[in-house]
């Protein structure tokens, strides 16, 4: 890059990790029925298009799968840690109260330079650190970035839920952003309203030694579906108008993995075709805020996703939040 050149970021490699122990529906059909909660594939698969997802073992932590996925997409982008001085982990099930995960991340990277943090905003955390890390490099603060997407969503789950815990898997999904002289990045926006905490959340805090509140997923799926479908279609529309480009302009649609028929929907909003949406939850469940590094790391893996292309990413999830970046890939 030119010194006096304006200052943009761009995806310099991805990368992405699940745990090895995969459940398909009937695994966790026969788990649930140990317990007396049925269900059935045919109901998952009507209701939501999950086919399987994976969980981590005993004492695997979201700074493990965070650490995995940011190892793979360093050795795609080609850099070393020692040329990272921005570290942002998106998680809603971190390993501890804190430090962050970022800063456990550093450490099992060997990174020791520049700021480290989480960001909290759910199934849309991912969107959320990959905007403010394009911010922080056009300012100037940050060369180069990992921002991360990690969950272990399997810890918070109410396994005796059946609307819930059949939706949910763990994984991790990572990018290498970096400054560069043209975007990269072309335009995001993020967006917040509180009003809707109550519809999903996980309620509990530590407080005097003890968990107080339920430390367990609740939601409303219904008026989860409802908010996701209008929010999606809508901040896509208004980050394509922020770029000056349209709908025709993007090669593929990257939304949060939770449930087909809202990826569908918005498709079906954006004029998109079917095939132009890359779609992961069948085989990962949703995995929150890694849902979305997890999809884009896939795509380019089984070469569908190709440098010069145009991606939609999009996030919506707990807060309520939700926001999109148009990425030139
Ligand atoms: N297996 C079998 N039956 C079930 C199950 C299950 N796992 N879960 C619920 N049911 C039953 C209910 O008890 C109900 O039975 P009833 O009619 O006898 O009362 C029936 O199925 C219908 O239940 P609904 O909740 O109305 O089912 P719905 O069609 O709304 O589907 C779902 C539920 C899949 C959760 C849907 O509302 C949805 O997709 N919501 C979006 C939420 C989402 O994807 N959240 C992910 C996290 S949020 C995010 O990432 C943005």
């Amino acid at each position: 890059m030119t010194s006096n050149a304006p200052r943009f970021s761009r995806i310099a490699g991805t990368g992405s990790v699940l745990p090895p122990r995969r459940l398909s529906n009937d695994d966790l059909v026969r788990q649930l029925a140990a317990r007396g909660i049925e269900t059935s594939d045919a109901w998952i698969v009507e209701r939501t298009g999950i086919r399987a997802r994976h969980f981590v073992d005993d004492g695997v932590n979201a700074s493990d799968l965070a650490a995995q996925a940011a190892r793979q997409a360093m050795e795609a982008a080609g850099v070393q840690p020692t040329q990272i001085d921005l570290v942002i982990v998106a998680t809603s099930t971190p390993d501890m109260v804190f430090p962050s995960v970022a800063c456990l991340v550093q450490r099992k990277l060997g990174i020791h330079n520049g700021a480290a943090f989480d960001v909290q905003a759910v199934c849309s955390g991912f969107v959320y650190g990959l905007s403010i890390a394009d911010a922080m490099i056009r300012a100037g603060s940050a060369t180069r970035a990992l921002v991360i997407g990690a969950e272990v969503f399997s810890r918070i789950l109410d396994f005796n839920d059946r609307t819930t815990c059949v939706l949910f898997g763990d994984g991790a999904g990572a990018v290498v952003l970096e400054a560069a002289d043209t975007p990269g990045i072309v335009a995001s926006e993020l967006h917040a309203d509180g009003r809707h905490a109550d519809i999903l959340c996980t309620p509990g805090t530590v407080s005097g030694g003890q968990v107080v509140g339920s430390p367990l997923l609740t939601m409303d799926g219904q008026a989860v579906f409802k908010l996701a479908v209008g929010v999606l279609a809508d901040v896509a529309h208004s980050v394509l108008a922020k770029a000056g480009r349209t709908e025709a302009d993007i090669d593929w649609l990257i939304p949060h993995q939770a449930n087909i028929r809202i990826m569908q929907s918005t498709a079906k909003r954006l004029k998109l075709a079917a095939d132009k949406v890359i779609v992961t939850v069948d085989q990962h469940g949703n995995t929150s805020a890694a849902s979305v590094p997890l999809a884009l790391d896939a795509g380019v893996r089984d070469g569908r996703i190709r440098r010069g292309d145009t991606l939609m990413l999009e996030g919506v999830g707990g807060g309520f939040t939700w926001g999109a970046v148009l990425v030139d890939f």
